[in-house]
């Protein structure tokens, strides 16, 4: 016997059977619950999306009461352990993990597609000296769709394919010209010799040498990093890539949207915010009183807290022990003690525990970034060039999905009710006063 549930109305005494499928019902079906016929029928009201699916998704899985998570059925350790960021895409992107001469002819696909056209470099150069290059990462991506007018053939399948490897293998140039134009530095063409987060760290750190010699270590960290961010389900960001792909506009306007979403400092900002946090307690005698004025409602513990996560975050555990490793090569960060301290206090004190607030991703992750020589404003930029892979596996997903249609949601409207418009020599002095709410 299918599961259903029974719904009475006690306005009209009726009572439905609705379908329960995957643990939840359709909102759709609630429309059957009516006063009359010609009422509009009932509707969910749930702002944030705490507790409304908006898509089936093969992608990923995340168990956030238990920590889990799963890239396409593989736990997120093993990635980290044994593969690397660009095969991590690839079974993001196409389903499957490849085999070797898949592995081979990806690396090759994604190594011919590094560079950006020249006038892309001069539209990047217009920028103001100092532009935040999160803003110049997203601008230019949603640029790139003036170059390439053949993106917005959506539904040819070799054509899509095609914008998603340009978008994995540009991404990273784009965030090195970003880094370069900040820093005032010419700016470094990719290296194909190099591997995807070796050729990375060759676009923003190169000087004088002919050929940027990788610290393997280093190389190896930021590659772990990066299949960290890969996908993470249905978060902002990726919420705003389906939302806006889902208008059928071409992935690089979409992936600038997405972008802008993870730019704010409660999503892929948080990373930034949390140095900048670090920074301003300053030492560890400060931490008692920081930790009460988060207490009393004065900011928040950034890089604590997630919306699905309600125990620690597993990639918050591979980070501390990545950081460890990339302290080994660079020297400890003097800021590591704040946070260990601030992790120590929160995780034994009674308004953390009782809101099952722990250490996100974010919260060592620009540490590690920092000790790397990176910017702090660089840092959403780095969660977005491996995010890449996952906001266009999940706008894939949308376009092919036949249940999927254009996103857009419903509201109640709380605004005043049908009223005549008033000319301009009637209003007297006083403003016309709005009878929201009535
Ligand atoms: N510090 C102090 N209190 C917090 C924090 C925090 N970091 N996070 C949540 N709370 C409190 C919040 O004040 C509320 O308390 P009360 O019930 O007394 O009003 C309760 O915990 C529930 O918070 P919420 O805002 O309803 O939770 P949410 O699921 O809407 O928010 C979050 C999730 C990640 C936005 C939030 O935890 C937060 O702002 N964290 C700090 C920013 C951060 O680290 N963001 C990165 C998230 S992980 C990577 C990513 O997604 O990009």
């Amino acid at each position: 016997m299918p599961d259903t549930i029974t719904i009475t109305d006690n306005r009209t005494g009726k009572q439905y059977e609705l379908p329960i499928q995957d643990g939840a019902i359709k909102a759709m079906d609630l429309r059957k619950i009516k006063v009359a016929e010609d009422d509009f029928g009932l509707m969910t009201y749930d702002p944030a999306y705490q507790n409304t699916a908006a898509c089936k998704s093969a992608i990923t899985y995340i168990d956030g009461d238990k920590g889990v998570l799963l890239y396409r059925g593989y736990p997120i350790e093993q990635l980290a352990e044994g593969s690397t960021y660009l095969e991590t895409a690839y079974l993001i992107m196409f389903g499957e993990l490849p085999s070797a001469s898949q592995l081979d002819a990806w690396h090759r696909e994604i190594t011919l597609h590094t560079m950006l056209h020249e006038n892309i470099k001069q539209f990047m150069e217009g920028f103001n000296y100092d532009a935040h290059p999160m803003g110049v990462f997203l601008s230019t991506v949603g640029a790139l769709s003036t170059f390439y007018p053949d993106a917005k053939q959506i539904f040819n399948q070799e054509l899509r394919r095609l914008q998603m490897v340009r978008l994995v293998a540009k991404t990273p140039t784009i965030a090195g010209y970003a880094f370069r134009h900040l820093t005032g530095r010419f700016y470094v063409r990719p290296d194909n010799e190099l591997s995807f987060t070796g050729n990375f760290l060759n676009m923003l750190f190169r000087m004088t040498e002919v050929k940027y010699k990788v610290n393997p270590v280093l190389e190896r960290a930021l590659d772990v990093l990066f299949i960290l961010h890969a996908d993470h389900e249905q978060n902002c960001s990726t919420s705003a890539m389906r939302g806006i792909g889902s208008s059928h506009v071409d992935p690089y306007s979409a992936l600038a949207g997405a972008a802008a979403a993870l730019y704010g400092p409660l999503h892929g900002g948080a990373n930034e915010a949390v140095l900048k946090m670090l920074l301003e307690i300053g030492s560890i005698a400060n931490v008692p009183a920081f930790i009460k004025r988060v207490k009393g409602g004065e900011g928040r513990l950034m890089g604590f807290g997630h919306r699905v996560y309600k125990s620690y975050d597993p990639r918050a555990k591979i980070i501390k022990q990545t950081a460890d490793k990339v302290f080994e090569q660079t020297g400890r960060n003097p800021l590591l003690e704040i946070a260990l301290e601030l992790e120590r206090i929160a995780l034994q004190d009674e308004y953390f525990i009782s809101r099952k607030l722990y250490p996100n991703v974010d919260f060592y992750s620009g540490l590690i970034y920092q000790a790397m020589g990176f910017p702090v404003e660089m840092f959403p930029v780095l969660f977005a060039i491996p995010r890449t892979a996952g906001w266009i596996a999940q706008w894939e997903e949308m376009l092919v999905d036949p249940e999927q249609k254009i996103a857009r949601p419903r509201q109640i409207y709380t605004g005043a009710a049908p009223r005549d418009y008033v000319a301009m020599e009637r209003r007297g002095k006083s403003p016309v006063t709005s009878s929201a709410g009535s």
